[in-house]
């Protein structure tokens, strides 16, 4: 079959892959769309170290193929979307409804596939740039057949790691002034959930002008190209402490909340120096594993400001997964119109070069 294969040095399309018979806990999916997330990328370009070859892709939907004997939730034919969390269901941190901080969640390294008869790697325990991948049954979420794979593809990733650090990692509340910093298929989605949660100004930044009109149709309220500026001062000016200072004492001023989009510590670095007393800054990118960070620890200790990592949006895939189709169905959560294109995945490549050149949302691949 075909997928998308990290060679070790880049990605290729292939035709030799097969994948093993589901174990008796497992499901196999023919997987019908998959979105392109910046973490594939950081996967090709090194920021994120992956054994090779592996198959890319983490963030699918598509219909069940076959079931292991023990599998009672989903059925061949069943829609559904598939999570990266292979949590055991079963530990202290699962049964308190904090399965990203199930030990077994992690990693889940293994090789159900084979590339032209050698072992090949899975990625994010899924890998889903494959024409049918091997999943736990925990991983599966079953979705109504008339919710469209093109759109709920993208809550398998983006949408659940978006939108569940504004929900469920930070809790924003109404009138809460926000940062999102970098404005791709996560920041839109911290866009969308601070909009949602009646969050008041809404300040999105990015380095790509163009990003704007998609921002402001997410729920941005302002914009700031910060190719041109700094985005923390940008913040602080739209946000000043007082009609006649920017910025009061020991740093006041400025927003609520920041969610840092990017995976650069220099963007971290501006993200925490926007905030307000009191206020959060959100880690959401993923920079390389060595990166550092150096900051006044004063101005956090002082005046209550806090920072945390976001891992996934903090989900319950199948109690928030459900809830966000809701959300959808009603027309708060925007999932089509993160679709910025689709392609056939002979043309990933051209797929990885919109992404670069700031042209998507979320390119979606069809198989
Ligand atoms: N924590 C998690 O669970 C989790 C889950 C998924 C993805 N991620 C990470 O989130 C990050 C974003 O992923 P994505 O899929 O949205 O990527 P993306 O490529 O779609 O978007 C990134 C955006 O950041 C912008 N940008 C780049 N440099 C910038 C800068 N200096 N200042 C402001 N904006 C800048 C780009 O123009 C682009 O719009 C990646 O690091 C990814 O690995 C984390
Ligand atoms: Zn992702
Ligand atoms: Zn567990």
């Amino acid at each position: 079959m075909k997928g998308i294969v990290f060679t070790g040095k880049q990605a290729e399309v292939v035709n030799g892959l097969e994948v093993r018979d589901p174990g008796p806990t497992e499901v196999r999916v023919k997987i019908v769309n998959a979105g392109l997330c910046h973490s594939d990328v950081s996967v090709i370009n090194g920021t994120i170290p992956w054994p090779a070859p592996s198959v890319l892709g983490h963030e699918g939907a598509g219909i069940v193929d076959a079931i292991g004997s023990e599998v009672g939730s989903v059925k061949p034919g069943d829609h559904v979307v598939l999570t990266t969390l292979a949590n055991c269901g079963l530990c202290e941190h699962c049964s308190a409804g904090k399965p990203t901080w199930c030990r077994k969640s992690l990693g889940n390294m293994s090789q159900p596939f084979t590339l032209d008869g050698e072992p090949a790697w899975n990625f994010a325990a899924t890998s889903v740039f494959a024409e049918k991948t091997v999943v736990r049954e925990i991983q599966c979420v079953k979705i109504e057949d008339d919710v469209p794979l093109s759109s709920a593809c993208l809550i398998g990733c983006g949408v659940v790691t978006g939108v569940g650090a504004v929900f469920n990692r930070a809790n924003v509340q109404r009138g809460q002034n926000v940062a999102v910093f970098g404005v791709g298929g996560i920041g839109l989605n911290v866009i969308q959930a601070c909009r949602i949660a009646g969050a008041s100004r809404i300040i999105a930044l990015d380095m790509i002008a163009a990003k704007e009109p998609l921002a402001l149709q997410f729920g941005a309220t302002d914009f700031v190209d910060v190719s041109q500026t700094d985005g923390a001062a940008a913040v602080r000016e739209l946000l000043p402490y007082s009609s006649k200072h920017v910025t009061g004492p020991m740093g006041a001023g400025g927003v609520d909340w920041s969610f840092e989009c990017v995976g650069h510590p220099k963007v971290l670095e501006g993200a925490m120096s926007c905030l307000d007393w009191g206020g959060n800054c959100v880690i959401i990118g993923v920079p390389p594993p060595t990166a550092e960070l150096s900051t006044l620890i004063g101005q956090f200790t002082h005046v209550d400001r806090g920072l945390m990592g976001s891992r996934y949006g903090s989900i319950r895939p199948h109690k928030d997964i459900p809830i966000l189709v809701d959300l959808y169905r009603r027309g708060q959560l925007m999932l089509d119109e993160l679709v910025s294109a689709t392609y056939p995945i002979e043309d990933f490549d051209k797929a990885l070069a919109d992404l670069h050149d700031g042209k998507l949302a979320r390119g979606v691949l069809a198989f």
